[in-house]
Parts: C-alpha cells; sequence; structure tokens
C-alpha cells in the first residue's frame, strides 16, 4: 500500500495488526526509526491536532516536518494539483494532505511518487478513524459484539468510522435527519465488509433508537468546515440531534462517548457532557499521534518498527 486516502483501501487484518502495533508504540514511542525522513503537511483548513499529532509523531520518531499553510498551498489555483505532488514529492519523503475536494487528495496520491495521506478531505477522515479504533479497542479490550451509535451528519468522520466498524467487527447505527444520511457509495463498500465480518449497520432517524443499549456513542459537529454558509439552515435541522445526558440514558450503562473535536457545546454536545467520566475524547485526541506514529513508519519508513532492544512484545 503506497497510501491512505479512504479507510476503504484497507483490510480487516491490516487495521487490527495496526491497532497492536500502536498499543505498542504508545508503550515507548521515542524512536529514531524515521532518521532523515521528511513530512509536507499541506493544510487547505485549519487543524489543531491533525497538525500537532504528525508534527510531534515524526519529531518522537526522528524525523522532521515542514508545514505549508492554507494560505500558502493554492492547490489547484497557484498551480496544477499534479504539479504540487510532483514537485512535494523531489524534497519529502511523506506527505499529509487536508483538502476540501476528496479529489484533490485522490489526485495528489496519484502524482505523488512518495506516499500520500488523507489528512481529511469533504469525504472521509481515515486518521481520526484509526484513531479512534485504537481508543475503542483500549477502553472495550476488543471490538466484537460490539455497537457503535453514530448521531449527526453522515460527513466525512462518519464515512471513514463506518468502514473502519465494518471492517473490525462492529455493529454501526447512525441516526440522521433527512437530506443528511451517509452516501450510498459508503453504504455500499461498508456493507461489503460487513457482510463478511458479519456485522449489521442501521440508518435510523430516530437518535434515541440508535442509542439503544450502545456501547459507543459518537458525534461530530453539525456544520463541517467549508459549509459554513449552511450553519443556520443545519443549527435548525439537526436540532434534536444533540448527545446529552437524556440522550446517554439510552445507552449501556458502560457506554463510552466519542467525539473526534473540535466540539461546539450547545450543538452537537450538551455542555459539560465531555466531562462526564463517561468520555474518552482527551484519550481518543491523544491516540491520533500514537496510530500515525505506526502510519508514518509502515508507508515511510519500510514498515518495520523495531522491537527489539525495547523490551516489547
Ligand atoms: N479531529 C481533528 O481532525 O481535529 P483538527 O481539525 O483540529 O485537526
Ligand atoms: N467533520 C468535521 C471534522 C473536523 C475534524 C469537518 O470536516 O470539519
Amino acid at each position: 500500500m503506497k497510501d491512505l486516502i479512504s479507510i476503504a483501501g484497507l483490510s480487516s487484518e491490516y487495521v487490527i495488526s495496526f491497532i497492536h502495533d500502536a498499543i505498542d508504540m504508545k508503550r515507548d514511542g521515542w524512536r529514531n526509526i524515521l532518521d532523515r525522513k521528511i513530512l509536507a503537511l499541506m493544510f487547505e483548513k485549519p487543524s489543531l491536532r491533525t497538525r500537532v499529532s504528525f508534527e510531534v509523531a515524526m519529531k518522537q520518531l526522528g524525523g522532521t516536518t515542514i508545514y505549508l499553510s492554507p494560505a500558502e498551498v493554492g492547490l489547484g489555483k497557484r498551480e496544477a494539483v499534479s504539479d504540487v505532488a510532483r514537485v512535494l514529492s523531489r524534497f519529502a519523503d511523506v506527505i499529509a494532505a487536508r483538502t476540501f475536494s476528496h479529489e484533490t487528495v485522490t489526485q495528489l496520491a496519484q502524482y505523488s511518487s512518495v506516499p500520500v495521506i488523507n489528512a481529511l478531505s469533504d469525504e472521509e477522515h481515515p486518521c481520526q478513524a484509526l484513531a479512534d479504533l485504537l481508543t475503542i479497542y483500549e477502553k472495550k479490550g476488543d471490538f466484537k459484539k460490539l455497537t457503535l451509535a453514530y448521531i449527526g451528519d453522515g460527513n466525512n468522520v462518519a464515512n471513514s468510522l463506518l468502514l473502519g466498524t465494518a471492517l473490525t467487527g462492529m455493529n454501526f447505527r447512525i441516526a440522521s435527519p433527512e437530506g443528511y444520511d451517509i452516501k450510498e457509495k459508503y453504504l455500499k463498500m461498508a456493507q461489503n465488509f460487513a457482510a463478511e465480518s458479519g456485522t449489521e449497520i442501521t440508518c435510523l432517524r430516530e437518535p434515541q433508537k440508535a442509542v439503544e443499549n450502545a456501547d459507543i456513542v459518537y458525534t461530530d459537529v453539525w456544520t463541517s468546515m467549508g459549509q459554513e454558509e449552511e450553519a443556520e439552515l443545519r443549527r435548525k435541522t439537526f436540532a434534536g440531534y444533540q448527545v446529552n445526558e437524556a440522550l446517554m440514558k439510552y445507552a449501556r450503562p458502560d457506554a463510552i462517548i466519542m467525539h473526534d473535536l473540535p466540539a461546539h457545546y450547545g450543538e452537537e454536545v450538551a455542555p459539560g457532557i465531555l466531562d462526564s467520566p463517561q468520555s474518552v475524547v482527551f484519550d481518543e485526541a491523544e491516540n491520533r499521534m500514537h496510530a500515525q506514529k505506526i502510519l508514518l513508519v509502515r508507508l515511510a519508513g519500510g514498515g518495520e518498527i523495531p522491537m527489539a532492544g525495547y523490551g516489547l512484545r
């Protein structure tokens, strides 16, 4: 595998071994595996977690990063995406790109001779999904027989998570308002995975039904980056889709609450709910770094994680 553009490009075995590697890496994360490697971070949209977790991951692994901000990039405007990909490939060993259009990150991968990582596009957020799977595994000890309830927009985060749950053997329920469902293309891909792993995917309108006896309750913003002009309409449409104490009563008592962050308090989450003992959102944020270390090692570091001498495994 050269790039990580979509979770759909991974196999169940790849993801499971990835989680185990990430757990090992988390025990001792300072390793000189990516010495002399350079990661180019090219972002068309703002970021806290993705940028910082990639920068810290690279530094702890002995490599270095270069950051290109939204103002500097001009992908497809100042310069053709295909040329940006070919030029950056001459300088960097790996590229992580956050783009508006999924087509842009796909094109970058097509023209780049070095690995390209999708650091969020309008269709997917695969790095987030991998960190989320790591968090679920840590908190629940397994994936099998778990049910994840996703409340809200059938967006980029939902697409990657849906694919990730189907690959790892979890049931996925989504409650979203009409017009904001998961797109058919993602449902179909996930249903193929689910048929193999024997899991169920259920699309609903009522949050309470989705959350009933769920092990994980997940939500994301109602208005994603790039949709700001729809914010007012979305606030009205999604009004009944808030994760709050009343909704959590329908879930299992040991259910965890997840959110990729940033959160909009008073919208998709009630103020205070992410401070409850059920919330794991800050572990989830930290896990972005541990998961991405494995991704960087697998894509840019020859794939080998030297364990000898570290007392691991
Ligand atoms: N969850 C996430 O990707 O956060 P940032 O947008 O801050 O990177
Ligand atoms: N769905 C959100 C995720 C942010 C990490 C967005 O695209 O803005």
